[in-house]
């Protein structure tokens, strides 16, 4: 039976706040119950709430009720206890925890729920299958380190809005039931019952509804955003997920990036103590390419693309000059100490490329010893090995890694495996943060299967200015005044200067073959807003779970996810999505066609 709280029981302290400081001090705790021993004469339980465990202490002294009642206690009951704070005895100190030179010696015990046994223990970095803990989530979510993750994040929630609110931005919340917005990802739909056969979509950002909040003067605009986007999951991605989403008027790409630039200095100040002094480092798109074979260059490593292409334009290997004849290109990194990869983990790589489309990987390993192996040099000539060896500083204890290939399968290929190589090398530190910007992103993105344009963000990103004159003659080459900030191989947020010509925005839009009516049919009310006096304006979303992802050192988006959804995009608690009422569909004028599956 539960017993009930009355007026009297009111918790004094937090478990974890009692120190040596509160001996003799009489208190009353509440929380969960660790563990309890029973050693006959004395019972200890360790009392557990969000802040750590203080011990209970029940003993020969102890009123025999309220021992009995300790006795039958088991993990995870909810107990109110009270009693007096007192010194352990010496060889009971436990140096480990905060709480561990005091206990209290129990008068009053209150069984404010039994628990039944859980389905897995309630301790740190428990190794329980990810599936069990999604089902039950909020047992998952009782451990400490769970408990640290969701509170890191209500911390860091606090730092944005101080921070955007001292500068000025304003807090708006936009609608969740509105308009399709163009992020690029497929929408979550809602059916209108009142207008049947017609739909909402889930915002994928607040995108358009900030650019009107400039529109309507108020400067600068932040939120804490929901968005939502039916996309395939990965690591860094849910379909729904926070976005720290601002707006600013009267500003340049410059300022935007200053201004956010200042919040993740502020984040890595005031949370995980780190003093970032420098201006982050602004990479264009090409370089970032060029270098890093990505657009979200992990920095904190070197193993960058070096073009080997003029080495190999002419040798007899027809895998390396047919590429670059085709007008690909050869690239090659170089993994520094590489050379220890067996031969079997080397096979592995050349597997993993071909998740990159990359038909193959040609490699070099030269042993500590002097000892050379290698995939591709017997087909080149002495003169052609040396020159890549001394375009790509070769030395003994290195391994070479070569892909041919039209660039974007070169870029992706030896884009990720560089980062491969270097978990698998181990020097990857998850608490060295190296942020960066990249900047000059192209405008637009050509679809080889649709054999047309995208927007490479979104087709209010203002292209720059001095790139326009292309924007007839060769859309490919413009540049767009785009910016993502990306730490250590994580995009954490991107963000442009818009279009707030109307004359631009139209070319825009006819060179994404949207016709006029077509673009009035979308975004007319964004068009429409602009004839009345729009301020230059631009801003910046933050994936805002991707950013407490990686302050804290983790991998798994869900883990920073109260409740967060699995591959497939169903929640396993709560099972949904699931089969709606068939009076709700009949009501919406909707009826499911769709083979179960
Ligand atoms: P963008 O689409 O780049 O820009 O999104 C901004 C940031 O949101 C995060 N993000 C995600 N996080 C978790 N799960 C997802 N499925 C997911 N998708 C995106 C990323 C990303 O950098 N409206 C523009 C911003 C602007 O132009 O101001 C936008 O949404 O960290
Ligand atoms: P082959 O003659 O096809 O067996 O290839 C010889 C070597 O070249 C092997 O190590 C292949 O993995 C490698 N190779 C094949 N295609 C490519 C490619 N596109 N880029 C780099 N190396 C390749």
């Amino acid at each position: 039976m539960a017993q009930l709280l009355n007026s009297t029981d009111k918790r004094t302290h937090m478990c974890a706040e009692l120190s040596a400081s509160n001996v003799g001090e009489r208190v009353c705790v509440m929380g969960w119950t660790q563990k309890q021993r029973d050693l006959g004469s004395l019972i200890f339980i360790d009392l557990r709430d969000r802040t750590g465990i203080v011990q209970l202490a029940f003993d020969e002294k102890t009123d025999t009720d309220i021992f009995d009642t300790a006795f039958g206690i088991r993990a995870e009951y909810v107990l109110c206890a009270k009693g007096t704070v007192r010194r352990r005895g010496d060889g009971a100190i436990n140096k480990n925890l905060p709480t561990g030179e005091i206990e209290i010696a129990v008068d009053e015990l209150k069984v404010l729920s039994s628990a039944e046994t859980p389905p897995f223990e309630i301790v740190e970095d428990s190794n329980v299958n990810a599936e069990l803990r999604l089902r039950h989530r909020y047992l998952d979510l009782r451990r400490p380190d769970m408990q640290r993750n969701i509170i890191a994040r209500s911390r860091i929630s606090k730092i944005a809005r101080d921070y955007y609110s001292d500068n000025g931005f304003v807090d708006i919340e936009t609608p969740n039931l509105c308009k399709p917005t163009p992020e690029g990802a497929r929408d979550y739909l809602v059916p209108s019952r009142v207008h049947k056969g017609k739909f909402y979509a889930l915002p994928q950002s607040p995108q358009l509804y900030k650019q009107l909040l400039m529109v309507s003067g108020f400067d600068r605009y932040f939120q804490i955003a929901r968005c939502f986007r039916d996309e395939d999951l990965r690591a860094d991605r849910q379909p729904e997920f926070t976005q720290i989403d601002t707006e600013m008027s009267f500003v340049t790409a410059d300022d935007v990036m200053k201004m956010h630039e200042g919040f993740i200095k502020k984040v890595m100040k005031e949370f995980a103590g780190v003093e970032l002094d420098a201006d982050f480092i602004r990479m264009p798109y090409a370089e970032a390419m060029a270098r890093f074979g990505s657009d979200k260059p992990d920095i904190r490593f070197g193993y960058e693309l070096t073009d080997i292409s003029d080495c190999v334009k002419d040798c007899g290997f027809k895998v390396f000059s047919g590429a670059v004849e085709a007008g690909g290109s050869v690239r090659a990194i170089n993994v520094k100490g590489g050379a220890k990869f067996s031969r079997k983990e080397i096979d592995s790589l050349v597997e993993f490329v071909k998740s990159y489309r990359a038909k193959g990987l040609a490699w070099l390993k030269w042993a500590e010893g002097g000892e050379i192996s290698s995939s591709y040099a017997k087909f080149l000539t002495d003169a052609e090995n040396e020159a890549i060896k001394e375009t790509v500083n070769a030395e003994a204890g290195d391994l070479v890694l070569i892909v041919a290939d039209k660039n974007k399968v070169v870029f992706d290929s030896l884009g990720a495996l560089r980062c491969e190589c270097a978990k698998r090398m181990g020097i990857l530190d998850p608490f060295d943060f190296k942020f960066l910007w990249v900047t000059e992103f192209p405008l637009l993105e050509y679809s080889e299967e649709d054999e047309r344009f995208y927007a490479m963000h979104h087709p209010f990103t203002s292209p720059m200015d001095e790139d326009l004159q292309y924007i007839d003659s060769d859309p490919g080459k413009v540049r767009a005044k785009a910016y993502d900030i990306v730490l250590n191989g994580t995009e954490l947020g991107g963000g442009s200067i818009r279009i707030h010509d109307s004359e631009i925005q139209k070319k825009m839009f006819s060179v994404l073959g949207l016709s006029d009516e077509e673009a009035k049919e979308k975004f007319g009310y964004l068009l429409d807003a602009f004839k009345y006096g729009v301020p230059p304006h631009g801003g910046l979303a933050f994936g805002f779970d991707r950013l407490v992802t990686l302050l804290l050192g983790l991998e798994d988006i869900r883990d920073v996810i109260a409740f967060p959804k699995v591959q497939n995009a169903s929640e396993l608690m709560t099972k949904c999505p699931s089969e709606p009422d068939p009076k709700a569909l009949d009501e919406l004028g909707l009826c499911v066609l769709a083979d179960k599956e």
